[in-house]
């Protein structure tokens, strides 16, 4: 059922944020108020500009946060990047909802943060539990790997003609960026989803043999997967110059495919958005030019 209430979103400058806010114009046709915030208002010109109640919330300052959510009915809290220690970013964010009368938080996790490795998962869960105890009716939308992510890899796998992991032959349900903002729209929008939890995911699950397929029909060069030990292919990303609390998170979402926890398949988000999610290979056609020179 549709609702007339007022909407929030949280980290609206965010790539997802502002997605969801395109996402929400398009759908609201002006039936629902429409607030923004973000840590620094003055990113969210375009959104105010165009009618959006635009306020500045930061959730490591749980002060700004009582104005900011004043009046918001339904309220998306999108999971910050401050990954293990947004925790207590985020209890002060639901604390503020409660205080400020919201009826419905709408919230960003990960897939299975049960029982994942991802280094995410923890915090995930521990918001989801938190939500759940607030007395809030909520949506809870775990949002799987987005398949915006790859873009950054794929250069150097095309160049190197071997895409690299260690992700022992298991499969990922990759899901765009987009599709996330639709769906976290479509429970904003609706009151069908409440107390309610979602996999977030693409049409399919993909192995990296079958992704090396995939890159190697869209190159036209033959591209080869490459399962190393995870201590290896550790090594082989510090070696490439990330730091090594970035090599631990890349590979801990390498092991969460290996353990089989990302490879569910749902259709929530055509049941949430209206619209079915896009496929893997769909989106690098479109988005080829990103990783091929
Ligand atoms: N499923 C996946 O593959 C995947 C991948 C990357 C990230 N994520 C998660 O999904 C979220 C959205 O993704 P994205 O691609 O939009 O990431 P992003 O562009 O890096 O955005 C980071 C988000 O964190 C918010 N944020 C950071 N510190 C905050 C604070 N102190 N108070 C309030 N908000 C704060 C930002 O809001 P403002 O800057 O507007 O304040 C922004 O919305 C990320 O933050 C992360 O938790 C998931």
């Amino acid at each position: 059922m549709a609702n007339k209430g007022t909407l929030l979103v949280t980290g609206a400058s965010g790539h997802l944020g502002q997605q969801v806010l395109e996402s929400l114009l398009k759908k609201s046709d002006g039936k629902n108020k429409i607030i923004a915030t973000s840590r620094d208002k003055n990113k969210l010109k375009s959104f105010t500009d165009r009618g959006v109640d635009t306020r500045s919330a930061d959730f490591g300052d749980a002060a700004s946060l009582d104005q900011a959510f004043a009046g918001a009915d339904r309220l998306l809290i999108i999971s910050t990047d401050a990954i293990g220690s947004r925790l207590a970013q985020h209890k002060n964010a639901i604390d503020a909802a409660v205080k400020a009368g919201v009826k419905h938080l709408v919230y960003t996790s990960w897939i299975n943060p049960d029982r994942s490795p991802a280094l995410v998962a923890a915090d995930h869960i521990a918001t989801e539990k938190l939500i759940e105890k607030s007395g809030l009716t909520y949506t809870i939308l775990r949002n799987s790997f987005y398949t915006d992510n790859l873009l950054g890899a794929l250069p150097h796998a095309i160049q190197s003609g071997t895409l690299a992991g260690a992700q022992g032959g298991g499969r990922q349900a990759y899901v765009t960026r987009e599709d996330c903002a639709r769906a976290a729209a479509g429970a904003l929008l609706s009151e069908d989803y409440t107390n309610a939890i979602y996999d977030i995911t693409g049409p399919r699950a993909v192995s990296y043999p079958e992704l090396a397929k995939i890159l190697s029909e869209i190159s036209g060069k033959e591209i080869k997967s490459l399962d190393l030990p995870a201590s290896d292919y550790k090594g082989a990303l510090v070696g490439s110059g990330l730091p090594e609390p970035v090599a631990e998170l890349f590979l801990s979402f390498d092991l969460s495919v290996k353990q089989g926890s990302v490879a569910g398949v749902s259709t929530a988000v055509k049941d949430l958005s209206g619209q079915a999610p896009q496929d893997i290979k769909d989106f690098l056609i479109a988005n080829k030019k990103s990783f091929l020179s």
